[in-house]
């Protein structure tokens, strides 16, 4: 195990703290940075709710959760019993200004040197949570407030959750999640390009064909169909995770790894997308919706079954084409797909290269493959590429793609940390490079609400697909027009 970077004690005040993201994520998160011996009993976490509850039926829900969410090899009852010994329950009714009173009497009782609010509740109260927290003196400069997505439904709806948040924090205060960014192989993905040399010079229209990005759920929408159908599969992962791998393939090297060096560089990315007129949609993107089908052997309902509504037009799937209008990437389609009950669970990213400009070994039954880079993010974490070699023996030149295959199971004797744990020690740490800026959020809304509204004014069908399936057949036809299709490998 390599040596974590020590934290400053820190108090850590989780509003929605009882709900699934917290005990689900957030704590598991922390248990394994106690375990690691970085989050320390210095630290205090208080999770707030708004049901009485004494210490033992506290205790006892923690501990029932704790065993539910982390791994069994990993969970250890007596080092759970230390670190939940800093974990506190605060009855707190975010509507009532005594509620704050009382929160800063706990808080103030030895203050930490940093504090989090983490806003682990709907995006509704955001607003009035941060006024709570500045008429009660609670913010301090060495203060954060952490907020995750829904981050609104369109540019409007960010802009009016955002200001209200920014009328008592300062920008540099503000941690917006994507938990994507978390992600070890994503992090990776700077490292792969930043710090070696060999594919900078590939990395553009001369040699690149086009990029194709997947994340493909097995999952349905299980008890989040109420979130989920206000939102759709272009709001809940494209609009954020998706366009966050984009910008990551894409953006130019910083020239330092730091916050704003980095955002910056993303930011000339989303500035550079391409609008997608209300005239290209049905071309350039297919909206999708799973019916009932089978995922791996196993009967599954369709979405509107799942949701217990049978008139529901909300995509459950996305195939998009995306340009990125700058010298680097000109003419050079980037491909994004997502969908839920897919066949695979399974995140990728694919630089297709070019193929050769002559081909010398005529003759032959197929031309050389051309050569791919892939990057796979979830399961199995790998870097492949794919080269033409020649196989062995007599009988002439017979060419076969094989993979240089680069896999961190195999390479690593780590274990792969959840990304809320580096999202976290991040926040306490102070550093935001992770975290969407402002400025990137809004530019991600202006160019995703372009797509919901032509799909709206056009009256896009939505194309059923198996649960269990590839997707729908027009998400092949989006890529078989440019003589493309998708890599599909498990
Ligand atoms: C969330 C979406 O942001 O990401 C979910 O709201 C989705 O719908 C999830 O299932 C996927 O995350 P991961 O880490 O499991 O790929």
């Amino acid at each position: 195990m390599t040596a974590s970077m020590a934290l400053a004690a820190t108090d850590m005040v989780i509003f929605g703290g009882m709900g699934d993201l917290s005990l689900r994520k957030i704590m598991p998160a922390l248990y394994y940075r106690f375990q690691e011996k970085q989050w320390n009993s210095d630290g205090r976490i208080f999770l707030l709710g708004r049901t009485g509850m004494d210490e033992d039926s506290f205790k006892k829900h923690l501990l029932e959760h704790g065993k539910n969410h982390i791994k069994e090899g990993d969970f250890d009852e007596n080092v759970w019993n230390e670190f939940t010994a800093g974990v506190h329950y605060v009855l707190v009714n975010s509507e009532k200004s005594s509620s704050f009173d009382e929160l800063k009497k706990i808080i103030d009782n030895n203050p930490r040197p940093v504090r989090v609010f983490y806003l682990a509740t709907p995006a509704s109260i955001f607003g009035k949570i941060c006024h709570q927290l500045k008429s009660h003196e609670l913010i301090t400069p060495e203060t954060r407030v952490v907020i995750e997505k829904p981050l609104g439904s369109n540019l409007e709806s960010f802009k009016s959750i955002n200001n209200s948040i920014l009328e008592c924090f300062q920008e540099s205060q503000v941690y917006r999640i994507d938990h994507y960014l978390g992600k070890e192989t994503v992090q990776n993905l700077m490292v792969l390009r930043f710090a070696n040399n060999i594919f900078e010079r590939l990395w553009n229209s001369d040699t690149v064909d086009h990029v194709q990005i997947t994340v493909a759920e097995s999952i349905g929408v299980g008890t989040r169909g109420g979130y989920y159908d206000e939102s759709g599969a272009l709001r809940d992962m494209v609009q954020n995770h998706l366009l966050q791998l984009l910008c990551l393939v894409a953006m130019e090297a910083p020239s330092h790894i730091t916050p704003d060096f980095v955002r910056d560089e993303k930011l000339k990315v989303l500035n550079s997308l391409r609008p997608i007129s209300e005239n290209e949609c049905q071309q350039m993107t297919v909206r999708g919706q799973y019916r009932s089908g089978s995922v791996n052997g196993e009967k599954v309902n369709g979405y509107t079954e799942d949701l217990g509504k049978t008139n529901s037009k909300t995509e459950t799937y996305v195939a998009l084409k995306a340009y990125v209008d700058n010298w680097r990437w000109s003419g050079v389609p980037f491909y994004l797909r997502t969908g839920k009950r897919m066949e695979q669970r399974y995140s990728e990213i694919v630089i297709q290269f070019r193929p050769v400009p002559l081909n010398i070994f005529p003759g032959l039954p197929s031309a050389p493959e051309t050569n791919k880079l892939i990057i796979r993010l979830q399961p199995d974490e790998s870097v492949k590429l794919q080269m033409t070699t020649k196989v062995p023996g007599p009988g002439g030149y017979r060419l076969q793609p094989v993979y240089l295959n680069l896999s961190f199971a195999e390479t690593f004797d780590h274990r792969l940390p959840e990304a809320y744990e580096r999202l976290l020690m991040d926040i306490v740490r102070g550093n935001p490079t992770l975290f969407m800026r402002s400025d990137e959020v809004q530019a991600a809304w202006k160019w995703s609400e372009n797509i919901l509204e032509a799909w709206k004014d056009t009256n896009q069908t939505i194309q059923s697909y198996a649960a269990g399936s590839a997707g729908p057949a027009d998400a092949a036809v989006l890529l078989a027009r440019d003589g493309a299709k998708w890599h599909e490998e498990f």
